[in-house]
């Protein structure tokens, strides 16, 4: 069960690999978060985050999860749910894709959409149903700025957060009042493996800060978390900035 500031003691985490996902499950774990769950392509560096986070004092188990398998995402949910509560799951799966080479190969676009959107919509619902069965619990969606307006340099990921956001706000609001809670995180930049050959954006952030984010957000109880806090702003400004100007823009 949460403590009594509304800070998780088990946590899923779907992406285990993730470096925002493991920086945030880090701080859960200071703040005594005592379980966790990496679900998981296999891989030695599922293995080593794993012992990690067990040298940080928690009790943590692997599971195999591949978001492009939805047909499995029932039983490998189910198996860790079978196991006993928890209190949140933590959707942080994605890649991002290469957007000239995937525009040349629309197989491989599709499989960003793929990836990102559908195995969340599968992985989400799979996830919000157990958490309603159990009563309680929190589903932190990692979605991205990105997806507040998809830009030309990178609209194939963009669209699949637009779709990924827009699903996880639906599916907040069809669990109001049950008890179970929908966060939406909107990181802008953040330096990780994901954005490693990238060079770095305007108020470009770290996996810690947005650690430091998600926890506020769920002290809050709050739906959406912009990291940076600003990017709301910015966000808010380019989504009704002019077709015409908005694609001479150099963003
Ligand atoms: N970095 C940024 O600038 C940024 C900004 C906004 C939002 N985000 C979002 O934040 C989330 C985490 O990103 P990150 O920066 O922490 O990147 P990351 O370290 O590259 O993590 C991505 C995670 O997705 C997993 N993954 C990819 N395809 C998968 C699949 N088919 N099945 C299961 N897992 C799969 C990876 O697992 P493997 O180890 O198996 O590859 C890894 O755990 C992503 O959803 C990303 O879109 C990132």
């Amino acid at each position: 069960m949460k403590d009594a500031t509304a800070l998780p003691q088990s946590l899923l985490v779907l992406g285990g690999t993730s470096e925002i996902a493991l920086a945030t499950a880090r701080r859960l774990i200071a703040r005594r978060a005592r379980t966790v769950w990496l679900a998981g392509r296999p891989s030695p560096a599922l293995d080593q985050a794993a012992e990690q986070l067990h040298a940080l004092g928690a009790e943590v188990r692997t599971v195999a999860f591949d978001a492009l398998d939805p047909e499995s995402h029932e039983e490998v949910l189910g198996k860790v749910f079978a196991e006993g509560d928890i209190d949140l799951v933590l959707l942080a799966f994605g890649i991002l894709g290469d957007q000239a080479h995937d525009e040349r190969e629309p197989l491989r676009a599709v499989r960003v959409a793929q990836t990102n959107y559908t195995g969340a919509v599968s992985a989400g619902l799979t996830a919000a149903r157990a958490l309603q069965t159990q009563g309680h619990g929190s589903l932190v969606v990692l979605s991205a700025a990105a997806g507040e307006r998809a830009r030309r340099a990178d609209f194939i990921y963009g669209s699949s957060k637009a779709g990924l956001d827009a699903f996880a706000q639906g599916l907040g609001d069809a669990l109001y009042g049950t008890g179970v809670h929908v966060m939406v995180v909107r990181p802008g930049f953040v330096r990780t493996r994901m954005t490693a050959d990238l060079p770095a954006a305007p108020l470009a952030t770290t996996p810690e800060a947005v650690a430091t984010a998600v926890e506020l957000g769920l002290r809050r109880g709050s739906e959406t978390v912009w990291v940076p806090g600003a990017l709301r702003l910015v966000m808010t400004a380019l989504r009704h900035t002019p077709r015409a100007l908005f694609r001479r823009l150099p963003i």
